[in-house]
Formats: structure tokens, C-alpha cells, sequence
């Protein structure tokens, strides 16, 4: 077993994991952070995806112990005061969450794209979320929700 530090969502944590490991393992059953969603396992669907040191990756093709020292971001730290990022909020009011199992890995992508796209295109906001997979909303109202996320982050 290796002994790691990291800071998730601000708080420093210290776990014991194994050398082969995964992130989203750890996260998960080491750490109980269950927000970050197994689906592929096999970097194809987004759906574990994290910022790790403000960049999205996959958890699930991401080696523990490459993280030491390292910054993490899960969904369970985007809320702030209780009140939810916009991107979240307008999730929810666009209706684009049906039954929810992408949407952390939408949202962990979604927020690292806005930061550095402050007002996206329609075609922009499509490629950025090209790697996370949604198999109920056919995307249009996720689409439709970064964009209104990305004017409400501008005012
Ligand atoms: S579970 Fe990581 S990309 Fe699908
Ligand atoms: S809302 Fe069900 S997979 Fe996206």
C-alpha cells in the first residue's frame, strides 16, 4: 500500500491505496465521494470525470498514485454554501437531467470549459462535451444549459 496527501474539494486527506489503483476507486470506496459515477471504466463515457489541478480527467483511467500532492475537484465540492454552481442550477431549470447518472461528469467538464470559454458557441459547448456520454437527453437541453450557465457566469 502507498500512502497518499491530497486536498479534495479543500479539505486535505490522507488515504492508504493500492500502487494499481484508480482514482475513481479510491474516490469512491476508499474516500465514499459515490458522486463520481463508474460507467465505461474504460475512458469512453465521462461519466467519472473530476478536475484534477483544475483539468478534466477520467478518474477511472487515472492512477492513484499519480495524484499525490495533487488538487481534486469531485462533484460532492462544486456546490458552494449550499447553493449550487450555475452550471447545476441550470441544469436543473432547462430540464436537461433525466435520470442523472452522467450529470457529475457533465457538470465537472462543463465547469472546466467555462473557465476558459466565457461565452461559448452551440458548436463550442458540443465539443467540449463530446467525451461525456448521455444516453437519456439527447443533449440539446444540456447543451442549451451550459450556454445559460456561461451568460449567467458572464453577468
Ligand atoms: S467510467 Fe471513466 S470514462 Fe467511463
Ligand atoms: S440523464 Fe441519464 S444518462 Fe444522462
Amino acid at each position: 500500500m502507498v500512502q497518499l496527501k491530497l486536498t479534495i474539494n479543500g479539505f486535505g486527506r490522507e488515504v492508504l491505496v493500492q500502487a494499481h489503483e484508480t482514482l475513481l476507486f479510491t474516490l469512491r470506496e476508499r474516500l465514499a465521494l459515490t458522486g463520481t459515477k463508474p460507467g465505461c471504466e474504460q475512458g469512453a463515457c465521462g461519466s467519472c470525470t473530476v478536475l484534477l489541478d483544475g483539468r478534466p480527467v477520467l478518474a477511472c483511467l487515472t492512477a492513484s498514485v499519480r495524484c499525490g500532492g495533487k488538487d481534486i475537484v469531485t462533484i460532492e465540492g462544486v456546490e458552494q454554501n449550499g447553493e449550487l454552481h450555475p452550471v447545476q442550477r441550470q441544469l436543473v431549470a432547462k430540464g436537461a437531467i433525466q435520470c442523472g447518472y452522467c450529470t457529475p461528469g457533465i457538470v465537472m467538464t462543463a465547469l472546466a470549459f467555462l473557465r476558459e470559454n466565457r461565452r461559448p458557441g452551440e458548436n463550442d459547448i458540443r465539443a467540449a462535451l463530446a467525451g461525456n456520454v448521455c444516453r437519456c437527453t439527447g443533449y440539446a437541453k444540456i447543451v442549451e444549459a451550459v450556454r445559460a450557465a456561461a451568460e449567467e457566469m458572464a453577468r
